[in-house]
């Protein structure tokens, strides 16, 4: 436990991983100041975080991450010993029908970042400039191997292709300016709060309403699951224990099909709604592919785990439970969420 007191800036803290690091930061570390910078995006969602709040540990701050003279002054003015940067446009449909938003806040949101951290930070001593990356940045990999931390950069969509950007800026600070920084690409995340957009989120919502589970070509692409308590927690491990100029690969071990984790998915979400389990397939919809659909992604975490001593808590069929649980149990967050123009476009897109 590090009982230095710290003032930490969480960017993009209001988001789907943001809140749940925001919610282990203040609650694990009292004698911490967390700052939650965010824009408030149609991802960002201060519902997320009512239970930490009004907590004396914790303070929101609205604001926008390429807003230079903004951001310059909040370095000046709060000091901040740390900053762990999750802010981004992080869904990858929206990054082919809008590449500019993915390099106006991936990667000049980044750089404007560090160059006032650079510039606040009289000695880079005890400080940190922590960026949460992604697993996408390496490509998309073959029926067999796993991505490891020197696996060579291949993005292959413009959001993977915004986040390496952002990455080798963030490495590039360290080796010109001996900035202090670690990074960790993990891959993809399952859980409470994220903005159903995403596969897991969208399809509960979309079983929950009967509506059709638009899959993408032929449903065999692989994703490496990971339950976001998790993620939040190798994320707090790697900030107090990295190695600073180091990189962390985060997964659990955990490959799907989609097919195969849309037919979990349905059997669970119906037995959890009383329905007769295996009547939810039903809906499922093969739609046109996502263009550069990446085939497969799996992480070999080995560093994070021998190095950092971290490993997943829980097994994907428990965390899918759970998961599904609380979506069905959170309807007005639910509500809220899929109102307005979500509603417009989501439950319109695919309807025959
Ligand atoms: P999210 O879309 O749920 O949240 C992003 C947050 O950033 C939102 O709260 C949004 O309001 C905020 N934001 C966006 N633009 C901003 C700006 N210009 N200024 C300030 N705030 C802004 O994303 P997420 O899924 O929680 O992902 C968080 C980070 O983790 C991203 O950097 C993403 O690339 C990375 N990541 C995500 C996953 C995943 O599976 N979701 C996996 C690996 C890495
Ligand atoms: O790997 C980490 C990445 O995981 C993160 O960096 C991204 O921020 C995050 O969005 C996620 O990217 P994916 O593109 O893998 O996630 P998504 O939930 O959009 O899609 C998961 C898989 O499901 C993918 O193969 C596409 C497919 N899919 C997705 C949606 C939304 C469908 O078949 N139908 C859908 O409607």
């Amino acid at each position: 436990m590090d009982h230095k007191q710290r003032k930490i800036l969480i960017t993009g803290g209001a988001g789907f991983i943001g809140s749940h690091l925001v919610r282990l930061m203040v609650n694990k570390y009292p004698h911490y100041h967390i700052y939650n910078l965010d824009k408030l995006t149609y991802a960002g969602n201060l519902e997320n975080l009512t239970d930490v709040e009004s907590l004396p540990n914790y303070t929101f701050i609205k604001g926008d991450i390429t807003d230079t003279a903004f951001i310059t002054e909040l370095f000046a003015s709060h000091q901040f010993d740390g900053v762990i940067h999750l802010a981004a446009e992080s869904h990858v449909d929206r990054s082919i029908a809008n590449p500019t938003a993915f390099v106006e806040t991936n990667v000049l949101g980044t750089v404007v970042l560090l160059n006032a951290a650079k510039n606040c930070w009289k000695s880079f001593d005890d400080k940190l400039f922590y960026h949460v990356s992604t697993d996408e940045v390496y490509g998309s990999l073959g029926e067999t191997g796993f991505f490891v931390e020197d696996t060579p950069y291949d993005p292959r969509s413009p959001y993977s292709a915004a986040k390496a950007s952002s990455d080798h800026f963030v490495r590039a600070y360290h080796h010109t300016y001996g900035f202090p920084m670690v990074i960790s690409n993990c891959s993809n995340n399952y859980g409470a709060y994220q903005f159903p957009e995403k596969l897991i989120p969208l399809f509960i919502n979309n079983i929950k309403n009967e509506k059709p589970l638009p899959v993408y070509g032929d449903g065999k692409y692989t994703r490496d699951w990971l339950w976001v308590v998790d993620h939040a927690r190798a994320i707090d491990m790697v900030y107090h224990n990295g190695k600073h100029g180091e990189t962390y690969n985060v997964g659990g071990k955990n490959e799907w099909k989609n097919m195969d984790l849309i037919h979990l998915l349905c059997d669970v979400a119906d037995e959890e709604l009383g329905r007769e389990v295996g009547s939810s397939r039903s809906l499922i919809t093969f739609v046109k592919d996502r263009p550069g659909h990446d085939r497969r992604y799996a992480i070999d975490a080995t560093k994070l785990e021998t190095e950092i001593g971290w490993k997943a808590s829980i097994t994907f069929k428990e965390g899918l439970r759970d998961t599904i649980k609380w979506y069905l149990s959170n309807e007005e967050w639910l509500t809220n969420v899929t109102s307005g123009a979500y509603k417009e476009y989501y439950q319109n897109q695919y309807q025959s």
